[in-house]
């Protein structure tokens, strides 16, 4: 199965993402999680990430492609949940041209709706954790104990980029360059839209049954 994941930033695609990924054991290959390790890692690519991830703008197209094809070359080759890649018509004819190469297509495109009011609490709300990636919500997806980690007891922390002007940033960013990417795969036949509001396992069910519902399998 080869699906990408779209929609605003915080809407929950890297939550379903995950959750999916693991009881489907597909590989979940997520270009901010990748960018955030490499600008903590401090190589080149990360150094030349960071600044504008914190901006809420757009890595360079050629960076972003490296990270996928690194992927699709290594554990992405027996499928994939592409997080938060593509993210503007370029880097979407990118993908096609790299999955052709490689013998490869997608199965669909998700789109993750969800209107900006509800955004905005999402992200305000959002705690990661610097160690693993678990992500967290104080309210709406809480850790066991309040402010560590479930997986490892490290000490949750807020994303740089979820600071209210750098959110705002992200929202025009993903208006501007991301939402073309609608039409773009809708025109292609590809695209599958899942209402996003509601909580993680509503909104699961309905990731799903909109799945099985497209592979002619019916409901759950
Ligand atoms: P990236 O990490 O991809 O951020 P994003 O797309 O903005 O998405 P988010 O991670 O903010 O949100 P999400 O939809 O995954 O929501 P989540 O599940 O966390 O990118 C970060 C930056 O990297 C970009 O701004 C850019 O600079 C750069 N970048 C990345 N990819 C790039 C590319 N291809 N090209 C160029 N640059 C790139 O959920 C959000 C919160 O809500 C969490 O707290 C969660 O617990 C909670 N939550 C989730 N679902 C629910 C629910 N149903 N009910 C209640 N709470 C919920």
């Amino acid at each position: 199965m080869r699906l990408v994941f779209l929609g605003p930033p915080g809407a929950g695609k890297g939550t379903q993402a995950v959750r999916f990924a693991q009881e489907r054991k597909l590989p979940h290959v997520s270009t901010g999680d990748m960018l955030r390790a490499a600008a903590a890692a401090g190589s080149p690519a990360g150094k030349l990430a960071k600044p504008i991830m914190e901006s809420g703008g757009l890595v360079g197209d050629g960076i972003v492609l490296a990270c996928v094809e690194e992927r699709l070359d290594g554990d992405a080759k027996v499928g994939f949940i592409l997080d938060g890649y593509p993210r503007n018509v370029s880097q979407a004819q990118d993908l096609e041209r790299v999955l052709a190469k490689r013998g490869m297509a997608l199965d669909g495109v998700v789109n993750f709706d969800l209107a900006i009011a509800s955004i905005v609490p999402r992200m305000a709300g959002r705690r990661s954790c610097p160690s693993d990636g678990a992500v967290y919500h104080v309210t709406g997806n809480p850790p066991k104990v309040a402010g560590k980690c479930d997986k490892c007891g490290a000490a949750l922390v807020q994303r740089a980029d979820d600071k209210e002007e750098v959110v705002r940033e992200r929202m025009r960013t993903y208006a501007e360059k991301t939402a073309p990417l609608i039409k773009h795969y809708g025109d292609k036949g590809l695209l599958i839209t899942v209402d996003a509001d509601g909580g993680v396992d509503k909104v699961y069910g309905r990731l799903v049954d909109a799945l099985a519902a497209r592979s002619g399998k019916g409901a759950r």
